[in-house]
């Protein structure tokens, strides 16, 4: 019986074996589970803790150094997109060392001068808190010296024409050879294309990135915009650019090309119209007030006066005293939901219920009038009393400031965007601080250098050069100016 037992048991012992199995790889998979979830619930806590940051600082806002501190830039821009990307990376912190061409500098130390003798606000208000040092890049101790610098240097920012840069010999293949880590940064008129090889200028931008055939009124010319979107628009772009790769090089360990075009970045502000352009395949561009007036739209997006460029008709407006001073007006916005306060405030309360005027799209074909009606009303005060009056109802409007009342504005001066220096050779002038407000970075707008200023502390201290190598640089000719034949002995 109990053989008889044994033998019954065994198959059941043989079932149990596989049971076994099965449940040993189930404990091992549940393990493995488990394990990967303490692996994610920990990389989750390291990201939100901040991956391999410091433990947050107990000093107080704004006394933790500057946001750009340690990041030193080998600045190589002129005019005005570079030196507007430089500026902001200094007044985040950066150590910019703009290198100039002895004797000349930047182009625009002369350009539309208003004190003798000094440099100009065009340069100054575009070069503030940099150091100076003159190289002749095109001099062979002047090439060693760029050498050095590159090695020492996390960031090169240029924006000269196409191929100048490689004709100096700085080629990507040799400052990354020489300094891996180093970002390369420019600034071009076009991308890749047709007309890489172009030179251009601030206006040539805003006509190729679609600002101008979309600027001014429907009767007159293309126009251009006094806010430079073409030159300052694309140094933003470039600055944004060098940030993100300063933080990818993070964890990369290399440097990388970061490039503009500014045909490229007036588009990117002129986006809205891109859209409109695709709009139009579908029908009207009912809020052009062209639409009102029964204008029948081309195949491009047209220029659009002072039409609002959003869903809220605006227009801008005369107020009082409009007849002697250019700039009395008022941008006024018919917000749709403040719609019967303005019908109120411009004593036009039975527009509210008039079929004709009471929702959005009844008034798009009457906009010409809405908009003359309410310039009655606003004729009748300044554009300021038209602001406070429209404020205290929530109705969007916008005095039109002159440059006048800008340099004068309190406020901008509490805030540091209008910040007055002064500068050793033109005494005190005003310049733009920095529009981007970092609670812990705080920004000391200082004058912009001297040609050359820096240029003994740089070749020290930054370089290393010895006080006897200082003095044989110079007498080389490649930090001084030089007549050509001097030049050409000295390539
Ligand atoms: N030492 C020796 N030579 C120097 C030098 C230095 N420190 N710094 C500049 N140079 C030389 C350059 O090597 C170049 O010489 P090359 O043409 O013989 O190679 C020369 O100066 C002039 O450079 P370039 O950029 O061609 O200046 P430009 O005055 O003729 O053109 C722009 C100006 C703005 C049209 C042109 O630089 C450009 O298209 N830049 C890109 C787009 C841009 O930024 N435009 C907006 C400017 S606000």
């Amino acid at each position: 019986m109990a053989k008889k037992q044994k033998k019954a048991a065994k198959p059941a012992k043989k079932a149990a074996k596989p049971a076994r199995k099965v449940a040993k790889q189930a404990a091992k998979k549940a393990a493995a589970a488990k394990k990967v979830v303490k692996l994610v619930a920990k990389k989750n806590a390291a990201r939100q803790n901040g991956d391999a940051l410091p433990k947050p600082s107990s000093k107080p806002f704004g006394q933790a150094g500057r946001a750009l501190d340690g990041v030193r830039i080998l600045d190589f821009t002129h005019v005005q997109s570079g030196p507007t990307c430089t500026q902001l990376l200094a007044y985040m912190g950066a150590d910019v060392i703009k290198v100039e061409r002895p004797g000349v500098g930047d182009i625009t130390r002369g350009q539309l001068r208003d004190v003798p003798n000094a440099d100009s606000l065009y340069f100054t208000m575009l070069n503030g808190n940099k150091r100076s040092i003159t190289i002749d890049s095109k001099h062979q101790k002047g090439r060693e010296i760029l050498d050095r610098l590159i090695k020492q240097c996390d960031v090169l920012v240029e924006n000269f024409a196409p191929g100048a840069l490689d004709r100096m010999g700085l080629t990507w293949e040799h400052i990354h050879k020489l300094n891996p880590r180093m970002i390369v940064a420019s600034v071009k008129g076009f991308g890749p294309g047709p007309y890489e090889d172009c030179k251009v200028y601030e206006n040539v931008a805003q006509c190729a990135g679609g600002s101008a055939s979309t600027t001014g009124f429907r009767e007159g010319p293309p126009l251009v915009t006094g806010a430079q979107i073409g030159d300052s628009g694309t140094g933003l772009h470039l600055a944004l650019g060098i940030t993100a790769a300063l933080y990818q090089r993070i964890r990369t360990g290399r440097g990388q090309k970061v490039l503009c075009a500014m045909q490229d970045g007036v588009l990117n502000l002129a986006r809205v119209k891109l859209r409109d352009q695709q709009r139009l395949a579908h029908g009207p561009l009912k809020e052009y007030s062209q639409f009102g007036e029964g204008v029948p739209f081309g195949k491009a997006v047209p220029r659009a006066g002072n039409d609002s460029g959003g869903g809220q008709p605006g227009w801008i407006l005369k107020c009082k005293g409009w007849e002697e001073d250019p700039d009395a007006y008022i941008y006024f916005i018919t917000q749709a939901p403040v719609w019967g306060a303005i019908c109120d405030l411009i004593g036009k309360s039975e527009w509210k219920t008039d079929p004709d005027y009471a929702t959005p799209n009844a008034r798009l074909p009457r906009l010409k009038h809405i908009f003359a009606t309410i310039e009655q009303w606003t004729m009748t005060l300044s554009k300021f009393e038209v602001m406070e009056k429209c404020n205290a109802l929530d109705i969007p409007v916008g005095p039109i400031l002159s440059m006048k009342e800008i340099a004068e504005e309190p406020s901008l001066r509490a805030t540091g965007t209008v910040v007055e220096v002064d500068h050793p050779t033109r005494g005190k002038y005003l310049t733009v601080g920095n529009p981007i407000k970092l609670s812990d970075s705080p920004c000391e707008v200082k004058r912009s250098p001297l040609l050359g200023e820096h240029t003994d502390e740089i070749l020290k201290d930054v370089l290393g050069y010895s006080a006897a190598e200082v003095a044989e640089i110079k007498g080389s000719g490649a930090i001084t100016p030089q007549d050509k034949s001097a030049r050409a002995e000295a390539a």
